[in-house]
């Protein structure tokens, strides 16, 4: 590792004694102890908005607007939208609901994204692409709609990959990083540029490729803990993370490093972060078994705490039969009171239901208008700053030794301050600091950092079941 292991262990510490403190004031957030004085709110996504936080990932089919919402009203920091690919989105039309305020970007026979307000500043939209110029195009299509782009360099299917996206872009590195210098180039200063890697085989190569893909200028790095040819059920590399995180920390740019892998829900999030020393974790199967996984107390009994008023709102919001009924089919949790014929019952009517009128034993005669203004109620009730646990910057400049810059993957023995002229950092970059300032990832006064929680989208050529796609 070409990093300086004293500053980068006593970062460490740091690092993990802040998150417990942190974790466990939100594991308390609802109650009404006095917060520490505000500061005044950004209306956009910094890099410091990537770190302290449990995201939902971005999934195909699953990660459908009902759920996202689902999500952050249990707790998710930020949410992941599904990946769509690049050409998909350029010809679609924007609709706005008046009644809901849905907005579809409708293509020739279904919506190819729906997204709503509410959500915006959490928002991060994922792009598959293997062409910079219709990536940015793409990006463009949805920008009034969205806080943040994310480029998807992970999927191993071939749908993905044959045409040079997803994991395919992990072999070209080239084509990687110029559709994310483009992107970053491109996107006004408010938008976010991030990216969704898996691990090469060798840790050598994933440095290299880690440094080239940093020095694009983006925000954030996810990093999903398996390689190309690992499928969901091998367990994720998560103990490989650590290197890479302490990589780019000594690259010295503040960049948060993203865990993404074997994540089960909010108390797993700290054995991960204790594993990998990650700056935030982002969830996909747990939260599709249970978009409440984001909250330290996620419902029991799913099948009366979430799936009727899931099933109210995804009505209310007009989002289509199938994708509800694909994702309700996903949704399990702890039972306690619900007995597994009472499960298996409804998972029968599910079956046979060919649309909403069909599940309204089960949605009950409330309407989804309700469920969702209480979604709306929860999120706005913790601003959006606090809501993405946002760490003092003043105190972080002023009050932290900055870690000292290291090394390259490709050239130990160069300081990291001898390749910085080569890092683009876009003018006006919605980073507060620009890459090798040296800005630290965290305080070292906990006491200085506040903020808690509270707490129709089949885009993407997708041919096969989730179960498949847990492997992207
Ligand atoms: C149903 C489903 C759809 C997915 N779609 C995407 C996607 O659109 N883009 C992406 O980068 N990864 C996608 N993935 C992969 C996840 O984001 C994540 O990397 C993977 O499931 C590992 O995380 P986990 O162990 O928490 O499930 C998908 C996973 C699932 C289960």
């Amino acid at each position: 590792m070409h990093c300086n292991p004293s500053v980068l262990s006593g970062h460490f510490k740091i690092a993990t004694q802040f998150l417990a403190s942190f974790m466990s004031r939100r594991s308390h957030s609802t109650s009404p102890s006095p917060r520490p004085q505000k500061r005044a709110k950004l209306d956009h996504l910094t890099q410091e908005d990537f770190k302290n936080g449990v995201f939902l990932a971005p999934m195909v089919r699953s990660g459908a607007l009902p759920t996202r919402l689902f999500a952050l009203k249990h707790g998710a920091t930020l949410v992941w939208g599904p990946e769509i690919v690049d050409k998909a989105i350029l010809h679609a039309t924007r609709e706005v609901d008046p009644e809901t305020g849905v907005i579809s970007y409708n293509g020739v026979s279904r919506a190819i994204f729906t997204t709503h307000p509410i959500e915006k500043p959490y928002l991060i939209y994922q792009i598959g692409s293997a062409d910079p110029e219709l990536a940015v195009q793409a990006a463009k299509t949805v920008l009034q709609d969205i806080s943040g782009v994310d480029l998807n360099c992970g999927c191993p299917k071939p749908f993905s990959t044959h045409a040079g996206m997803g994991a395919a872009l992990l072999t070209n590195p080239d084509l990687l990083c110029s559709i994310l210098s483009a992107l970053r180039k491109e996107m006004p200063p408010n938008i976010t540029v991030t990216a969704k890697i898996r691990l090469l085989p060798s840790q050598e190569d994933t440095l290299k490729l880690v440094e080239r893909i940093i020095n694009t200028g983006i925000s954030a790095l996810t990093v999903h803990c398996r390689t190309r040819n690992m499928r969901e059920k091998d367990a994720a590399l998560i103990e490989r993370l650590r290197g890479i995180v302490n990589f780019v920390e000594g690259m010295g740019g503040g960049i948060a490093v993203i865990e993404n892998g074997d994540c089960k829900g909010w108390e797993d999030a700290k054995r991960v972060q204790e594993v990998t020393g990650a700056h935030s974790v982002m969830i996909a199967r747990g939260a599709e078994s249970n978009p409440s996984c984001f909250s330290s107390n996620p419902l029991k009994d799913v099948e009366r705490t979430l799936v009727p008023s899931y099933l109210r709102v995804s009505q209310y919001l007009q989002n289509h039969w199938s994708l509800t009924k694909f994702c309700v089919n996903q949704f399990k949790g702890i039972r306690v009171e619900v007995t597994k014929a009472e499960s298996h019952e409804l998972h029968q009517t599910l079956s046979q239901a060919k649309g909403y009128g069909y599940m309204k034993d089960v949605m009950g005669p409330a309407t989804g208008k309700e469920d969702f203004q209480e979604i709306v109620n929860s999120i706005e009730e913790i601003s959006p700053r606090e809501h993405r646990m946002l760490v003092e910057e003043q105190s972080l400049a002023s009050e932290s030794a900055p870690p000292e810059p290291t090394a390259r993957a490709d050239s130990p023995n160069l300081p990291l301050r001898d390749m910085q002229d080569e890092i683009v950092t876009p003018e006006g970059t919605q980073n507060p600091e620009p890459p090798g300032s040296g800005a630290p990832f965290l305080p070292s006064e906990t006491s200085k950092v506040y903020a808690t929680i509270p707490g129709r989208d089949a885009t993407t050529p997708t041919p096969s079941g989730s179960l498949s796609l847990a492997s992207m």
